[in-house]
């Protein structure tokens, strides 16, 4: 033995090694820790949790009229208010009401989105007064017909598909499908649209391949995976509050049964998360939905959720250029794969997307929505090196991903009529010029529900836009039902997301902007919006924490 290696020697080595073993994944682990979200929303194990302890209670007319301890006239004014709005709601679709009810309990979709439209201790004494209508037969320019022939200017945008107005996607569907009539439905060979369609994403992704899709939950899926295969990583860094479709590998927390192991949800726009991506060997990707920029670390809201008014938007778009830049460049130096899921803003912010927006490139590009022509679409944009579903010097070691009704020679012709005009200049303008002109539009209505002291705003990421609530109430969500009557159309998320189309003329929004305006003149006189000193956002919390704590004990 050398005569330095001591038996001490060596002792203290195998010491010093098992302290390394010991903590570095503990200091891994305390990194991990601090790039989390300090909300609910950034601690997924917790927040499942708590939601499997939570307990349902309703309240009955009389206390859902007074939960805020409003005195009693007011309380009078808002049970008249809500008998004449319910009667006027009902009165819109008569003879549809009964269908409705009754094909609400065989059509599970129904049943959710319909059980979540305002806070559950509300949800029997409202979902008893009022049925929102669920068909519709026709659309023309910004409107759209229900069964019974209301026409109300559609704000639900097809969950963002309907960028460019329906008559364009029937234009698409039409020509498209024209075009590929010949052929029909045949599936594996390919319709040769397909190849200008594959030119034009490359053109406009700036990226090597393509893959396509049935759905943008389909997308993300393959992108993540890939990123997996080629980088011999497991992990998949998401951002808190984000959404990238129903597949339960980006749901680490609520409303997934499984439990993921193999994803981060860490802070948005937060130095911690940075350190995280630098420190750790075992991160496959990045997924980023531009959409967060408008609310970073919070999720999509929605109406169901807001038992005050406490939700917020500040879109930045320096800042998050900023931070997506950052990210790019860590993402480059550690071999991550870093993914924009543009399935919902897509074309909405440039024709280039957000990363022409945001002056970033991204490995790989999810698109879907309205890029299919108004046909069901997801599609996938990579770099060569991320986009092969094999090894070439491994046989057997494939990343199989296929799927009966990709390239569906219907989706390609609609798809090709969207790509064709996605690339043209008028698109160009078009888009490019949205963003002062939907600023403006939401400055401007700002500007008269101050002037009228309504306490409502709107905050806009271009034609994107939500409600917000600057005075603490706990009936901001009964506005969606006075929206509806003034005859405007609303997603099952009501005030939380507006989604408007680039076709809405001056005229059409001014008699959109009339209606929200009186809507909310009503949703004031009937007395939702009455104000008590002692009534703020977080005494509200705390009156609902105390029924839920209460609800728990006796349950
Ligand atoms: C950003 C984002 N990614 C993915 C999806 C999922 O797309 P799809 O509903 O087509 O599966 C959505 C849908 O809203 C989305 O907004």
């Amino acid at each position: 033995m050398h005569e330095f290696l001591t038996p001490y020697v060596l002792l203290a080595a195998l010491a010093g090694a098992a302290v390394l073993i010991l903590v570095r994944p503990a200091w891994q682990r305390i990194i991990l820790s601090r790039a989390k979200h300090p909300s609910l929303a950034g601690h997924a194990k917790l927040s499942r949790l708590l939601a499997s302890q939570l307990p349902y209670y309703s309240y009955t007319p009389e206390q859902a009229l007074a939960c805020d301890q409003a005195p009693d006239h007011i309380v009078d004014r808002r049970r008249q208010a809500f008998i004449d709005l319910s009667q006027q709601l009902a009165s819109k679709t008569p003879q549809s009401q009964e269908i409705v009810a009754k094909l609400r309990s065989a059509v599970s979709d129904m049943q959710f989105t319909d059980h979540y439209r305002v806070p559950f201790q509300f949800r029997e004494w409202v979902s008893a007064h009022i049925k929102p209508g669920v068909f519709a037969d026709q659309t023309d320019g910004v409107r759209i017909r229900d069964e019974e022939g209301n026409w109300a200017y559609d704000l639900a945008g097809s969950y963002g598909v309907n960028l460019l107005g329906y008559d364009f996607y029937k234009r698409c569907i039409e020509v498209g499908s024209g075009r590929v009539a010949e052929l029909g439905p045949v599936l594996g060979p390919y319709h040769p649209v397909l190849s200008e369609n594959v030119d034009l994403l490359r053109q406009i992704s700036g990226l090597d391949e393509v893959s396509f899709h049935m759905s943008g939950t389909e997308a993300v899926m393959q992108a993540v995976r890939l990123a997996r295969y080629h980088t011999r990583r497991k992990r998949l860094v998401m951002f808190c509050g984000a959404y990238h479709g129903w597949w339960d590998g980006v749901q680490p927390g609520v409303g997934n049964p499984r439990k993921s192991s193999d994803v981060f949800m860490l802070r948005d726009m937060h130095e911690n998360t940075l350190r995280v991506l630098r420190q750790r060997h075992d991160i496959a990707c990045v997924l980023i939905n531009p959409m967060q920029a408008m609310h970073p670390n919070k999720g999509a809201s929605s109406d169901g959720m807001l038992i005050n008014s406490e939700r917020g938007a500040n879109f930045d778009r320096a800042a998050y250029s900023r931070w997506l830049s950052e990210l790019r460049g860590v993402c480059s130096a550690k071999g991550i794969a870093l993914i924009f899921d543009e399935v919902f803003l897509g074309f909405r912010l440039a024709p280039g997307g957000a990363q022409e927006y945001f002056g970033v490139k991204a490995d790989m590009v999810c698109y879907g929505k309205t890029v299919g022509g108004g046909l069901p679409v997801g599609v996938l944009c990579g770099k060569s090196s991320l986009m092969k579903r094999y090894r070439e010097q491994r046989p057997l070691d494939v990343c199989f991903a296929r799927g009966t009704f990709n390239s569906h020679p219907y989706v390609m012709g609609s798809m090709n009529e969207f790509l064709r005009y996605a690339v043209s200049s008028d698109f160009r303008s078009l888009v490019d010029g949205s963003h002062a002109l939907w600023d403006a539009r939401a400055g401007g209505l700002n500007r008269k529900l101050e002037q009228r002291d309504l306490p409502l705003r709107v905050a806009n990421l271009g034609t994107v836009w939500m409600m917000t609530f600057p005075q603490a109430s706990r009936f901001n969500w009964m506005l969606q039902f006075y929206l509806r009557a003034e005859g405007l159309s609303l997603a099952w998320v009501g005030t939380g997301r507006l989604i408007f189309s680039l076709n809405y003329t001056d005229e059409d929004f001014a008699a959109v902007e009339r209606a929200i305006l009186h809507a909310a003149q009503s949703m004031h006189s009937g007395g939702w919006w009455w104000h008590g000193e002692l009534l703020d956002n977080p005494s509200i919390k705390k009156t609902v924490l105390r029924e839920l704590l209460t609800s728990r004990i006796r349950a």
